[in-house]
């Protein structure tokens, strides 16, 4: 009775103890090379979607071709320098750089603003463009003759009011998609959805 009593305990304690737990080099190598693809993929796309945590969501929507050739009829006739606020990939402001404008962008995804300046040495126009990583709601804008801004609806009031106080005499904006709410543009360029308002601010 006592030896079966005992006999039982142990067989008990021996099952509850566990073998300790060992990853074989191949099941270390896998969750290195997932731990660090979800790691890689994470610092990727984080600058895609926090500007959903933004006052104003403005999220990367590159121009559409046509969009782009209205923004440089828009700029015929016009000279100096032109700044694209919230710059994406950088094609406006390299489209500018072709047409002899000294071109800049402004642009807070660190990735965007890495391969607009990469493409722009790609193609021999780092002469005159630049690239910065910076927020557009801090860009001092009062130096360039034309802006262009692909905005979203609700952040063209408070922009409105930033061209106002700080563009300088004489500077033109063109406005893509939405227009700015309560000025007049002095013209339009294209239909629908690639449709450009240009305006002239603080006319000398
Ligand atoms: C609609 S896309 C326009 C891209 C480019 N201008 C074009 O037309 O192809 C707006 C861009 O603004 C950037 N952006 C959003 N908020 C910004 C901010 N506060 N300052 C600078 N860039 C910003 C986004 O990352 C995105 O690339």
């Amino acid at each position: 009775m006592c030896a079966a009593a005992d006999l039982t305990v142990s067989l008990n304690s021996a099952s509850s103890r566990k073998a300790p737990f060992h990853l074989t080099t191949s099941g270390k190598f896998l969750v290195g090379i997932t731990g660090g693809a979800a790691l890689g993929l994470t610092v990727i796309c984080a600058p895609f979607v926090t500007p959903a945590l933004r006052r104003y969501c403005l999220p990367y929507v590159p121009a559409t071709n046509e969009q782009i050739a209205n923004i440089l009829t828009a700029l015929k006739g016009r000279k100096g320098s032109l700044l694209d606020l919230g710059s994406g990939d950088g094609r406006i402001v390299l489209e500018a750089a072709k047409e002899k404008f000294v071109s800049h962008g402004v642009e807070l995804n660190p990735w965007l603003v890495f391969y607009s300046k990469f493409d722009a040495f790609r193609r021999g126009l780092s002469g005159n463009t630049k690239f910065y990583r910076k927020d557009l709601w801090k860009c001092d804008i009062s130096k360039y003759d034309n802006i262009v801004i692909f905005g979203v609806d609700q952040m063209m009031s408070d922009l409105q009011k930033k061209f106002q106080t700080e563009c300088k005499p004489g500077c033109n904006i063109i406005a893509c998609r939405y227009p700015l709410p309560s000025m007049s543009p002095y013209k339009t360029i294209g239909h629908g959805i690639d449709k450009v308002w240009v305006y002239n601010f603080n006319a000398p």
